[in-house]
């Protein structure tokens, strides 16, 4: 054989014993505030033809777990933190929601779902919660647990907000919140008996979006001409100062080697000054490129995380805007599964792979009318916004720079997509008017809704999602459905 051959042959080899969708330690998040969701089995494709092989979900929607199953794809279905207190109180309910929502998964026809983990609440330790889940995250673990019994190889984690440990000035000052230490040094002995990780979700970008004294490149992979020197120890990226700040924390409770998963990571491309294509790409690529050398850390030398989810698979228009309008823009695709930018997940493909398949609604828009005076738009367009996505239109985002008659009809397509192109809703008084030419400026795109009528029928009305289709006027306020996030 000639050298060529010979590299063929090894590299063949390599690919034929891999085993299939395991071990790819990239996953992503996969989460649903949208008014314009693809149906499952779209976005399973995707996920397919990614090679993303491990997905983190926030709740555990029917037509989600019924499409992954049989996909090959790890999954990690969430406990919302509104169903913490029922289900530490009560193991009853417990049994119920893994009955619901694991176990005729994972026995389903074809395989079923493959569901590794269990998140117990979403972020339940954050401080602008002001405690209200905290007491509850210990017995509602220890009643999933029980309820998990014949469902061997399940794990439960509780993925943290960094905000958990924060305010280190140098990593190895890390610690838990004093008001935390006690339960997180049981949630941690648990963990550790289960031999599941510590999950933690870390966002270099809203170090640098909070603060203006935050070293920018500090938050990339780059290097940085502001390191943080820790003793002997020097940090070149925010990501690995906040992981070992995290290692020294569980150190102080006696787990210093307790593996850590990083439940959320990512970048926006739009919504704020440091939120573009160009960071977004940077940061991740960066990230990835870090995660997979396995360098580790100076406090775990060779020890990467054992995953790290994106945060996130897809743009979600209907997240709540509190922390600002970037809320909407964390995904490596937009809503409709179109990659954003070239990237190298690490898993096979050189660059991201779109959506097949995506059942848009007819190619129409609605717009201003030309003809008509735009003077008392004002409400209008008040209305639109709070209802459908104009975060493209602010400062930092693709649309704006599209003058004032681009934004009114921008809002307009917004809010008539929403209302899956019901005639009805680009009326606004006679200024609206509906077109067949697609308005988009340049990277300014008006959307085309999706069609999911033949998706929405089958949620539960029990279920955050179902509950969204049809209270969607309200859906900004439904905490449940919502990831909202003080990091810090
Ligand atoms: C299953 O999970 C959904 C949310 O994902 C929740 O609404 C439902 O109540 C759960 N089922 C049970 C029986 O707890
Ligand atoms: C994108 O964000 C980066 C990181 O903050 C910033 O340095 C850069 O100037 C931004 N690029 C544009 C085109 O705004
Ligand atoms: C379009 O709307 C955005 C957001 O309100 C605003 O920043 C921008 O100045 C508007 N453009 C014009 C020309 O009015």
């Amino acid at each position: 054989m000639s050298a060529a051959a010979v590299v063929a042959f090894l590299a063949a080899a390599v690919v034929l014993s891999a085993p299939r969708g395991a071990e790819a330690a990239v996953g992503v998040n996969w989460g649903t505030v949208s008014a314009h969701r693809m149906p499952a089995p779209v976005v399973v494709d995707l996920l397919r033809a990614n090679r993303i092989g491990r997905v983190k979900l926030f709740d555990a929607d029917p037509a989600t777990l019924s499409a992954l199953a049989g996909s090959g794809v790890q999954v990690m279905v969430g406990i919302t933190n509104e169903m913490l207190a029922a289900i530490a109180a009560s193991p009853p309910a417990a049994d119920a929601w893994v009955a619901h929502n694991v176990s005729r998964y994972v026995v389903g026809r074809g395989g079923g779902a493959d569901i590794r983990y269990i998140a117990v609440g979403n972020e339940p330790f954050l401080t602008s919660y002001q405690g209200q889940f905290q007491s509850y995250v210990l017995p509602a673990t220890t009643n999933i647990q029980q309820s998990l019994l014949i469902l061997q190889g399940i794990k439960l984690v509780v993925p943290c907000n960094a905000d958990a440990y924060q305010s280190a000035s140098v990593p190895s000052q890390g610690m838990f919140r004093p008001d935390l230490i006690q339960i997180v040094t049981q949630l941690t002995a648990f963990l550790s008996s289960t031999g599941a990780p510590f999950m933690v979700n870390i966002y270099p970008f809203l170090s640098l979006y909070q603060s203006s004294d935050f070293p920018q490149d500090y938050a990339f992979f780059d290097g940085s001409s502001h390191p943080v020197v820790d003793g002997l120890n020097v940090y070149y990226n925010a990501f690995d100062g906040n992981f070992d700040t995290l290692v020294s924390a569980l150190s102080k409770i006696g787990y210093g080697q307790l593996p850590i998963a990083i439940g959320e990571v990512g970048w926006p491309t739009e919504g704020a000054p440091s939120a573009n294509l160009t960071a977004a790409r940077a940061f991740t690529q960066g990230l990835i490129s870090h995660v997979s050398s396995n360098k580790g850390t100076p406090l775990r030398p060779g020890v990467p995380p054992i995953d790290v989810y994106l945060f996130s698979l897809l743009d979600e228009g209907q997240k709540s805007i509190l922390p600002g309008n970037f809320e909407r823009h964390w995904g490596l695709f937009s809503f409709d599964g179109q990659a954003k930018y070239p990237l190298n997940l690490g898993l096979g493909n050189p660059i991201l792979k779109n959506a097949k398949d995506v059942p848009y609604l007819p190619p129409r828009w609605c717009v201003a009318n030309p003809g008509q005076n735009l003077e008392n738009v004002e409400n209008h367009l008040k209305l639109a916004c709070t209802m459908a996505d104009c975060t493209t239109l602010y400062y930092g985002g693709s649309c704006n720079a599209i003058g004032e008659k681009g934004n009114i009809s921008y809002a307009f397509n917004s809010y008539y997509q929403l209302q899956k192109q019901d005639a009805k809703s680009c009326d606004f008084d006679g200024l609206g008017m509906i077109t067949y030419l697609d308005p988009s400026i340049g990277d300014c795109r008006f959307l085309v809704g999706i069609d999911d009528s033949r998706t929405s029928a089958i949620y539960s009305s029990s279920d955050c999602s179902g509950m969204r289709f049809r209270l969607w006027i309200l859906a900004f306020l439904v905490i449940g459905c919502i990831h909202i996030g003080v990091y810090l």
